[in-house]
């Protein structure tokens, strides 16, 4: 530090310090061998539109975003985030789901004992229990308000007609994900919701009966339709999912970012 330094506020000094110690961090050989070329973190980055576009090739987080982005697609009041809600709450339920699967088995016998014991013994087990619970609420909502919003900019018409059909699935995908949690914890509630829920698709035409035998895994719920339900709940509709979801996010970038306003 020079002499004239030490008259500089405390503040001031903190701060040329710490800009002091970011410059030679970034200038390190180790810091320069893993941010390439244009990244931001790289020391000597200059603001010009190729290097802007360097930023978002070239890391891997950015490489999601595209290089340009309309201004009113940035605007918050657009599209209120609603699309980027659905999926955060998605994670939120991947996240809480793994945690809840440590504690439960999905058997009659032991399905309502282990939600039981988890929100009364494990640590955080109400928490995390009430946290996927009222994250899948509020997914539904999230999913429904979006294609409201989508609905409402006209957001449908060509060239989005293809991601509006994908954006259906993940509505269907979304009401079954909930639907198939609600049995898990093999209460009065669950038991009887799924058993008007299957009389109901029973009376499908033609196939009614074959569609009720395949949800139930039975003639009647029972053992097999947690199994089924479980293994539906945590493995196929979450996977099916993920894939439509990165087909949704891909086409919004084909299809010339979000739709412009009215
Ligand atoms: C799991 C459910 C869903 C997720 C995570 C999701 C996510 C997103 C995201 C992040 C965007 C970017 C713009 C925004 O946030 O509004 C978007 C756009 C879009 N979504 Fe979804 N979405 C879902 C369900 C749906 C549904 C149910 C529909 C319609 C039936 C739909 C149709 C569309 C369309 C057409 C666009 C382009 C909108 C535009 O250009 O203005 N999405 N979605």
């Amino acid at each position: 530090m020079a002499k004239d330094d030490n008259k500089l506020p405390i503040s001031a000094q903190i701060q040329q310090q710490t800009s002091k110690l970011v410059d030679q961090t970034q200038g390190s050989q180790a810091w320069s061998s893993i941010f390439r070329p244009g990244s931001i973190f790289r020391k000597g980055y200059t603001d010009s539109p190729r290097n802007r576009s360097y930023v978002i090739m070239n890391s891997v987080l950015y490489h999601l975003h595209p290089v340009k982005v309309k201004r009113h697609a940035v605007k918050v009041s657009y599209t209120l985030c609603l699309g980027g809600i659905s999926f955060f709450t998605f994670i939120v339920l991947t996240v809480t789901g793994i945690f809840l699967m440590f504690f439960y088995r999905p058997t009659a016998a032991q399905a309502w004992d282990d939600i039981f014991q988890l929100q009364s013994a494990v640590t955080f087990g109400l928490l995390i229990r009430n946290m996927h619970r009222w994250a899948a609420h509020l997914m539904v909502l999230s999913v429904f308000l979006h294609m409201a919003r989508v609905f409402y900019h006209g957001a449908y018409k060509a060239p989005r007609e293809f991601n509006w059909v994908i954006g259906v699935m993940l509505l269907q995908f979304t009401l079954l994900l909930s639907f198939t949690g609600y049995l898990l914890p093999w209460d009065q509630l669950a038991l009887w919701a799924v058993t008007v829920g299957t009389n109901m698709m029973g009376y499908t035409p033609v196939f009614g009966q074959q569609v009720r035998f395949v949800l139930l895994g039975g003639v009647e719920i029972g053992t097999d339709t947690l199994l089924r339900w479980y293994v539906l709940h945590v493995l196929f509709l979450p996977f099916v999912t993920v894939i439509f979801m990165a087909i949704h996010f891909w086409r919004v970038r084909k299809d010339g970012g979000i739709s412009g306003p009215l």
